[in-house]
């Protein structure tokens, strides 16, 4: 075997992995914050519920609801089905998704199906590609050029996880110049470039560097849902790699405390780590964000069914709704700026 098949296939066959320890272990570590941050009711609405819209603009395109189905899958051809479930909600629903990783296809042509499958089931929606920050570093506009082109995306997203590369004894542990890359690359493509996190926030002072770079949105990835340390955790292969897996499964910036360090700056942000209900895509709104992303809780419907993943986006787009009613909210931009009382750890740290 090359090395370069050894590499794309090792790539490869963790992305499987990933996704299986992501839906049988506990792998979900730290506090969002969203407990803390109470909407405010209103019990006189004045509007009728079943008028409410939650449709919004991102980027200049209209969506259906603020809810972003958040980078995943697809890297390994065990993979496809599920990027097609998700793919045919994020048609059905009209709401933006972004895919995994790309670069397992980048490296191996054979697995693009598993990501050129979302733009067949999603023929019309918001589709954003995705990369790492390293690899982009390394591979320069190139990859980021056919990242897009392999899904006729709409945009790209740039993933930034020092902390899973830091305790992954595999992973890159030099991020130096990432930032560069970035910059060449928002000030270079035709596409609008998205930096996320994966879980562990992004900070003002960081946020701050992604927009003087030229980054047209930030996906704040804060810490409070799947937690990539936790997944190296049921991963790693020895003891000492499992503890600091463990000890590293609660680092980072709570999900509401970087969304308010993000916000601000009159730019589209999206929110997402640990949010898990449409009332949480709902505080989010109401905290400034333009989009509620969520991983884990649609994957694990999307790996049993269609009928599964469908009922799930039907309880989410529900929650909002009532959310927004009792917020006397007829559309997301009038969500926007609710009062919210914000308590315990989250309103210390603000
Ligand atoms: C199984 C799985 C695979 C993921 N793979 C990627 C990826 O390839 N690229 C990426 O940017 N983020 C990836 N993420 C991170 C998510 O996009 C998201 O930022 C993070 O999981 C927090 O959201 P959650 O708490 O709703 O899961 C993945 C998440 C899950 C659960």
């Amino acid at each position: 075997m090359s090395e370069k098949t050894d590499k794309s296939t090792y790539t490869s066959s963790r992305k499987l992995e990933h996704l299986r320890i992501c839906c049988s272990g506990d792998i979900e570590a730290g506090s969002s914050g969203f407990d803390d941050v109470r909407l405010v009711h209103n019990s006189l609405p004045e509007c009728n519920m079943d008028k409410i819209s939650p449709a919004v603009r991102f980027l200049d395109y209209r969506l259906n609801s603020p809810l972003f189905i958040s980078a995943m899958t697809g890297g390994h051809p065990d993979t496809a089905e599920v990027n097609r479930r998700l793919g045919e909600a994020a048609e059905h629903f009209n709401i933006g998704m972004g895919v995994g990783s790309q670069r397992a296809a980048l490296e191996n042509p054979d697995l693009e199906d598993s990501f050129s499958v979302v733009r067949e089931a999603a023929p019309g929606a918001f589709l954003c590609g995705n990369l790492g920050a390293v690899q982009l570093r390394e591979k320069g506009a190139e990859w980021a050029d056919r990242a897009v082109e392999m899904i006729d995306a709409q945009a790209l997203c740039i993933h930034l996880n020092p902390l899973q590369e830091a305790v992954q004894p595999e992973g890159d542990h030099d991020s130096s110049g990432c930032i560069e890359a970035i910059s060449e690359l928002c000030n270079s493509s035709k596409y609008p470039v998205i930096v996320k996190e994966t879980g562990a926030g992004i900070s003002a002072e960081v946020a701050g560097k992604l927009w003087s770079a030229g980054a047209a949105a930030i996906d704040t990835g804060g810490l409070g849902g799947t937690s990539w340390a936790a997944v190296e955790a049921l991963r790693g292969k020895d003891e000492s790699l499992r503890l600091l897996g463990r000890d590293f499964s609660d680092w980072g910036i709570p999900a509401v405390v970087s969304l308010i360090e993000v916000c601000g700056e009159g730019k589209p942000v999206i929110a997402s780590g640990g949010l898990r209900s449409g009332i949480d895509i709902a505080k989010a709104i109401a905290l400034g964000a333009a989009l509620g992303g969520m991983a884990l809780p649609l994957l694990k419907p999307a790996m049993e069914s269609s009928g599964a993943l469908f009922e799930k986006i039907r309880q989410i787009q529900d929650e909002l709704r009532i959310a927004m009613y009792l917020t006397g909210s007829v559309n997301c931009a009038a969500l926007a700026g609710k009062r919210v009382y914000i308590t315990g750890k989250t309103g210390e740290m603000i």
